[in-house]
């Protein structure tokens, strides 16, 4: 059944050289903890990309209850916190993971930097990285303050106070973020979701995509 439903799909769209592309290559021994135990370095960017998929699939189901204004942020996380089936648990999955992505992306830098993985011809997958590493911690400092507690209120306040504390364009950055009157507001929340769930994620589609075909194109660096 499955095999001609593949068959019929294969003979109009020719699919099989695609995930043979991908699909096709050997794990070279060094990457291969069952070989080499210390392989097990490598794992850290495959665990980075898990759990991000971990936090786009709950970060979808947060938004079907999740409401962007200050009158009923707090109400609505409260609501699926203690009220929404499973809410517990997915919100739990996107607070802790939110954490455990930094923690991982950080092991693979560092995995990255010490063997010298960056050097050339793999400079632009390290500068794509530093970007990356941008959009992670983005998430991080805007997804923080939408529960609109006051632990979110104060920590963003803070945080803003120190972008506005960049030279000569400090003002303008916190403006931007905070909107006017570049208090942590109404338009601060409404701004700071848009951020979470479209710009930042869409710059971190573009990115991962782009990382992972020159990791494809390129190959996994060489035993030290
Ligand atoms: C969302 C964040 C990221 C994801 C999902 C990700 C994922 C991956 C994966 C799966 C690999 C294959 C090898 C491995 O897992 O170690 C890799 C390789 C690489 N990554 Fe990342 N990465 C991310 C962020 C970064 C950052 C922050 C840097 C550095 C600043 C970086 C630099 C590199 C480089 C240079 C390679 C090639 C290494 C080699 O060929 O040995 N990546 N990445």
């Amino acid at each position: 059944m499955l095999q001609r439903l593949y068959d019929w799909v294969d003979e109009r769209v020719d699919i099989t050289p695609l995930w043979r592309d991908i699909a096709d290559h050997e794990v070279p021994e060094h990457v291969n903890p069952a070989h080499h135990f210390s392989a097990f370095v490598y794992c850290f960017g495959g665990l980075t990309f898990f759990i991000t998929v971990i936090q786009i699939l709950s970060g979808m189901f947060l938004t079907m209850y999740y409401v962007p204004d200050i009158e009923n942020a707090w109400k609505s996380v409260y609501y699926l916190q203690r009220e929404v089936a499973y809410g517990q648990i997915v919100r739990g999955m996107h607070h802790w993971g939110a954490s455990l992505v930094i923690v991982m992306l950080f092991l693979h830098t560092l995995r990255v930097f010490f063997q010298g993985a960056y050097k050339k011809p793999r400079e632009l997958n390290w500068v794509i990285g530093v970007l990356l590493f941008f959009v992670m911690l983005g998430l991080g400092f805007t997804g923080y303050l939408l529960p609109w507690d006051n632990k979110a209120y104060f920590a963003t306040q803070v945080g803003l106070e120190i972008a506005a504390a960049t030279p000569f364009i400090g003002d303008a950055i916190r403006t931007l973020l905070a909107g006017d009157p570049s208090i942590v507001g109404a338009q601060t929340l409404t701004r700071f979701f848009a951020i979470h769930v479209f710009f930042l994620p869409a710059a971190l589609f573009g990115l991962m995509a782009f990382h992972f075909i020159l990791i494809r194109k390129q190959g996994i660096s060489g035993p030290l």
